[in-house]
């Protein structure tokens, strides 16, 4: 019996919602694989082809999708493994790799790349100036695979580093109190006045983004959706009449 002919995985980023921001790298690796893998709502944005196998899985199955693409890897597929905006950030890319290391030796020696894509933060920051535009962080509010309190120590670290914060995974039905405590943190670390950005299904038909202060924000309006953007001290806003206004933080800090 012959060993299965090498595959290989290449693990996609579909951007976070629009489709002209796939990235033409996205778009010929995902034409060119023989078997797609991704969480359902990621695979539906790509439309069907003869002969192209479809795996889809569910939201919390993150390390078995992981190894059903590095099992299909193993009988010779070429595999396309899709998530929503880069793969790399609190997304598929680590848990392939966590995957890899704790798998086959054999995995080890799998052809596999990573194509990146806009990362939600990034989409969010474009709609509304440039947020980003000196240091930031980002911190995930989900204590799926992390102690609360490490969340807690980050956001604190990050409040006392005066670092632009985008927090991804900022509420969900089964942890609604964790984006209030989140604010409560926040606001005894850092002046009411700091800019705040809900960013909404960024790049969807139903994309909503608002702007308000730290002091005035109301956390519930925060979903899974919806991307956050808290200033550091020297992020601005810039009034428009009857627009929205423009956030930016300025590239430098006077000493
Ligand atoms: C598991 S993380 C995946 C992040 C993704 N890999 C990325 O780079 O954007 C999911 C979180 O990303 C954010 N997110 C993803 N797509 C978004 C969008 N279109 N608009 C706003 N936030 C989004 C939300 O905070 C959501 O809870």
């Amino acid at each position: 019996m012959t060993s299965p002919r090498a595959g290989s995985l290449r693990i996609i980023g579909l951007g976070p919602g629009d489709d002209a921001w796939i990235t033409p790298e996205a778009s010929d690796l995902i034409a060119g694989a023989s078997d797609l893998v991704g969480y359902a709502p990621y695979l539906e944005r790509i439309p069907a082809r003869e002969g192209q196998m479809r795996h889809q899985s569910g939201n919390r199955v993150e390390m078995d999708r992981a190894r059903l693409a590095l099992r299909l890897v193993e009988e010779g597929r070429s595999v396309a493994l899709v998530s929503g905006g880069d793969p790399g950030v609190f997304a598929m890319a680590a848990a392939v790799f966590e995957a890899i290391e704790g798998g086959k030796p054999a995995w080890r020696d799998i052809d596999v790349a990573v194509c990146p894509g806009i990362s939600a933060m990034q989409a969010a920051a474009a709609r509304i100036g440039a947020p980003l535009g000196h240091d930031f962080c980002a911190i995930s509010l989900s204590d799926n695979r992390k102690p609360w309190s490490l969340v807690e120590k980050r956001l604190a670290a990050a409040a006392e580093g005066d670092f632009v914060i985008a927090l991804y995974n900022p509420a969900s039905i089964a942890r609604p109190q964790r984006i209030h405590d989140a604010f409560a943190l926040l606001r005894g670390l850092k002046s009411g006045q700091t800019p705040v950005v809900f960013a909404r299904a960024v790049g969807r038909a139903d994309e909503t983004i608002s702007i308000a202060t730290l002091a005035s924000v109301d956390p519930s309006l925060v979903d899974m959706s919806t991307l956050v953007i808290i200033g550091s001290s020297q992020t601005k806003t810039i009034a428009r009449k009857g627009k929205a206004p423009f956030v930016y933080t300025p590239r430098g800090v006077d000493p």
